[in-house]
């Protein structure tokens, strides 16, 4: 199960064809994933991460084929999310008192989810090294925020690698393990997913971080994450590519969300998807019924998007439940410099475009006045404003 990724470095962890959500089923997974660990044998043994607790015992028993587990000197803890700490309490029962060496908010997280076990914390900050032998070193690099307080990347000398965690990651099966030798369209389609559900919250230090990472000067000949293909070919393309999603992206598309009870605010969405057509032929239209469709694909959309369109019906007051929960995680996802527009069908009391807007305002979007507010059903007049609705968003 050892696979060799360069000279004495193997990737060690395990391909989860199966998986189908993550974080509960706050994440989508649609082409399988991976947890990736690595094994160093340089004159020193070090593991670099483990694998989720479900495949905890069968990561310890195959690791045990592989190496003597008495011989591993060091284990690194990137990060304590159990995705990647899950093997750790299987593996320190057969070698409790190896080094542990991690950030002290990973101490705190490790401690927090499996006791306070004993083990032999090393607490380390960005700049710290660690002798491997046979020349190579390596260096750790606090990651805090990207994605939890505890994250950190660790860097090894002579072999230029960058074991980054979930930093460049993607949840994508790879069975070949490099990037190379991925479906392209996959790879990009799951990495730019992945940025946006897990990482976009936290672009702001995303930006800081790859200024950091570059003023080290540190060559890097591989990006090795801990989910999904391993970056050899051109390394620095995700690099790159993460500095522009990090820049408050945007392509040019518009993105319309909303959720109907008797198709009037579907009629709305689609006259919407039109008149863009129409105005700009050239702009990207998506369309979703966020009741049916995935959200975490939907907020991917949102996030090339440089402006929305969220529809829903007044209920009982409100939006529908299906659009509220869809607002909910679109404000926790932070997006920035995009433009949005409410509309949405009524009966009686009518509040939803008004509430709407409200939420689109404090979801961090730049709401603008246009909206469609339809009484039962669109009307000819209703249609009709649509196209000043386009204008204020295309603008
Ligand atoms: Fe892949 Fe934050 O764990």
């Amino acid at each position: 199960m050892k696979r060799q990724i360069k000279n004495n470095v193997s990737w060690v962890g395990y391909i989860d064809w199966e998986l189908e959500t993550f974080h509960s089923d706050d994440y989508s997974i649609m082409n399988g994933s991976s947890q990736n660990a690595y094994l160093i044998e340089e004159e020193k043994n070090v593991l670099v991460d483990t694998i989720w607790t479900p495949h905890r015992f069968d990561f310890v028993e195959n690791l045990k084929k592989e190496i003597d587990l008495k011989k591993i000197d060091y284990v690194i803890a990137n990060h304590g999310e159990c995705d990647h700490s899950g093997a750790l309490t299987a593996l320190m029962a057969e070698i409790p008192d190896t080094p542990i060496y991690c950030t002290a908010q990973c101490v705190k997280s490790l401690e927090g989810q499996y006791g306070k076990r004993g083990w032999n914390f090393h607490t380390v900050k960005t700049g710290n090294t660690l002798e491997i032998g046979n020349g190579k070193k390596l260096i750790f690099v606090e990651m805090k925020m990207l994605h939890w307080p505890d994250s950190m990347a660790t860097y090894m000398t002579g072999d230029n690698i960058l074991f980054s965690n979930d930093a460049f990651g993607q949840h994508y099966a790879v069975d070949e393990l490099f990037n190379d030798k991925a479906d392209q369209c996959l790879l990009y389609k799951e990495a730019i997913k992945y940025y946006t559900n897990i990482l976009n919250p936290f672009s702001p230090l995303v930006a800081k971080k790859l200024d950091e990472i570059a003023s080290l000067n540190l060559p890097i000949d591989i990006i090795a994450p801990s989910h999904g293909a391993i970056w050899r070919d051109r390394p620095m393309q995700i690099v790159e590519t993460y500095a522009k999603w990090a820049a408050a992206y945007q392509e040019n598309q518009i993105t319309i969300a909303y959720d109907t009870m008797w198709e009037g605010t579907t009629q709305i969405a689609h006259a919407i998807a039109e008149e863009i057509r129409h105005q700009s032929p050239d702009t990207v239209v998506k369309v979703f019924n966020v009741a049916k469709a995935d959200k975490n694909e939907v907020m991917t959309e949102v996030f090339k998007s440089k402006a929305i369109a969220v529809g829903s019906p007044t209920v009982s007051n409100s939006i529908l439940s299906s659009v509220a929960g869809w607002i909910e995680f679109l404000k926790q996802l932070k997006f920035k410099n995009k433009k949005a527009a409410a509309f949405g069908c009524y009966g009686w009391s009518g509040e939803s475009v008004k509430l709407l807007q409200e939420k689109l305002k404090d979801a961090g979007f730049e709401v603008v006045d246009e909206n469609i507010r339809a009484f039962w059903k669109p009307t000819d007049e209703d249609i009709a404003r649509i196209p000043e609705l386009v204008k204020a968003i295309i603008a």
